[in-house]
């Protein structure tokens, strides 16, 4: 069954590649595991072409970019980061930290640091159609800042939010959270929100108001070693519909 719903479902495939690149094999496939997602109800295939290469590959990016569904890419702005982008034509990107080594993305862009990267970054995808989202903790000066840099959706990190323990740090990550989604909703952003979510935390995120986008990765690939991937991405789209 399709659900349709406000928010949009991206399921990040990342670590379905992480899986093939284990022993470099032809599989599990990632344009088969792109397919069974939308089956199963994500509205878009996402990826993140890290610059070590260590799960998807160019060659991945090119393949699922010219297949049937919306690809949203995640990339750093480095100008060769986006001169991949613009190679394989995403519909949109969204521009993330990117440090060396780091496990998994480690939180929001700092625009005060990075601005003029982003801002070139953007500009160069947007010249050629593709959307800019910026990956930015819930905070209201992020939120002014990406939209003077040119960014079309913010991506809310929830990493904080779901690294939070007891009741009262939750209600108070979650409230930020409702913050920043308001404030980008008044200045005209599209508002996303992701990172670490997982099936136990998903639904209040879910509801924040004027939230259109959810990204989610992990835990959908870790649940599809038990359910499969098509049980697993279902699941998730009943909890965020
Ligand atoms: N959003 C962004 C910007 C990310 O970098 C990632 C991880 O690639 C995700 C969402 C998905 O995070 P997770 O795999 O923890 O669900």
């Amino acid at each position: 069954m399709r659900l349709s719903s406000r928010v949009k479902l991206g399921v990040n495939i990342d670590h379905v590649a992480t899986l093939r690149q284990a022993r470099k094999e032809a599989e599990p496939d990632l344009l088969a595991a792109a397919r069974v997602c939308r089956q199963a109800g994500a509205d878009s295939v996402v990826v993140h072409l890290r610059r070590d290469r260590r799960h998807v590959q160019d060659e991945d990016l090119r393949k699922l970019c010219a297949a049937p569904g919306r690809v949203h890419l995640e990339i750093s702005s480095e100008p060769a980061m986006v001169a991949a982008a613009l190679k394989a034509r995403p519909d949109s990107v969204c521009l993330v930290p990117e440090r060396p080594g780091e496990v998994t993305t480690e939180g929001g862009l700092n625009l005060a640091k990075s601005g003029r990267a982003v801002k070139a970054a953007a500009a160069r995808l947007k010249a050629k159609g593709v959307g800019v989202s910026l990956f930015i903790d819930p905070e209201a000066a992020a939120v002014r800042a990406a939209r003077s840099l040119g960014a079309d959706t913010v991506e809310l990190c929830t990493t904080a939010y779901c690294a939070a323990r007891g009741q009262k740090a939750v209600a108070q990550e979650l409230e930020r959270l409702e913050l920043a989604a308001y404030l980008a909703y008044e200045m005209g952003l599209e508002v996303h929100a992701g990172h670490g979510l997982a099936y136990h935390n998903v639904k209040p995120v879910a509801a924040i108001p004027h939230l259109g986008g959810l990204n989610i990765g992990f835990s959908i690939v870790a649940r599809s070693v038990f359910v499969g991937l098509k049980a697993a991405v279902s699941e998730m789209k009943e909890l965020v519909s």
